[in-house]
């Protein structure tokens, strides 16, 4: 009888790990959970209340008003999650160059990070999850059966955003999406707190040369073989 584990997903901005996960999710009939999701929500609740986000005490106190969920959407067939930000459906509006623009700054601040890691805790305590983010595997559960760490060419990964953008109506060019990205990498990873590295028992999967359907394979494979281990 196989166990029932955690796939904990980390890795750079936009290479593949959300939609990844949520193939691997998919497979295992296993709950995805978007952790990216969370300090998006954040971001947007910041933007829309005009609140500084430069300024750290007024970030925090609105972290009580702050109140996200996922739910799940009526009509598919398999549970494909949106989040909720405060009742109201914001899984568009958190994709927005606005959001990804100052995500990495607000996920920065030390409160923001322990309020979401208690609510991504949560989700996972019954295990049975793929979580994707930056810090799953080194600090979310460090206790992870499954750790994989994403990894691809900067330009490899503005190509197949500007897709995923121009598909939603978006028209940011090539060159801003790569700064995005790049600029989100240098944060991300040079946070004091829980900044992105890789768990020293995550397994590196580079998605520079993969198709999508190779890379989903291989984290099934690993997932289903650290259910029959552990
Ligand atoms: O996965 P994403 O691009 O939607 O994440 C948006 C931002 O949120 C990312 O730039 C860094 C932050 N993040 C984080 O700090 N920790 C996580 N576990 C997930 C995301």
């Amino acid at each position: 009888m196989p166990s029932d584990i955690i796939v904990a997903i980390d890795g750079y901005s936009g290479c593949g790990k959300s939609s990844t996960a949520k193939a691997t999710a998919q497979a295992l009939d296993y709950t995805y959970i978007d952790s990216g999701a969370m300090y998006r929500a954040v971001t947007l609740y910041l933007l829309q209340h005009q609140i500084t986000i430069s300024d750290t005490e007024a970030v925090i106190q609105s972290l009580p008003d702050i109140h996200i969920h996922f739910s799940a959407k009526k009509e598919t067939l398999s549970p494909v999650y949106e989040t909720y930000l405060n009742r109201e459906n914001v899984e568009q509006a958190i994709r927005d160059m606005e959001v990804s623009a100052n995500v990495s700054e607000v996920s920065a601040i030390p409160e923001v990070r322990k309020a979401m890691v208690h609510l991504q805790r949560n989700m996972g305590k019954d295990k049975r999850v793929v979580m994707d983010g930056r810090d799953i595997g080194t600090n979310v559960f460090p206790q992870a059966e499954l750790k994989i760490f994403m990894t691809a060419d900067l330009m490899a990964r503005a190509h197949r955003r500007k897709k995923e953008l121009e598909a939603k109506g978006s028209s940011a060019t090539l060159e801003e999406i790569a700064a995005n990205l790049a600029e989100r990498d240098r944060i991300d990873t040079s946070r004091s707190e829980n900044p992105l590295v890789k768990a020293d028992d995550a397994v590196v999967i580079d998605t520079t040369h993969l198709q999508f359907d190779e890379q989903v394979h291989q984290v099934v494979a690993l997932a289903q073989k650290a259910m029959n281990v552990n």
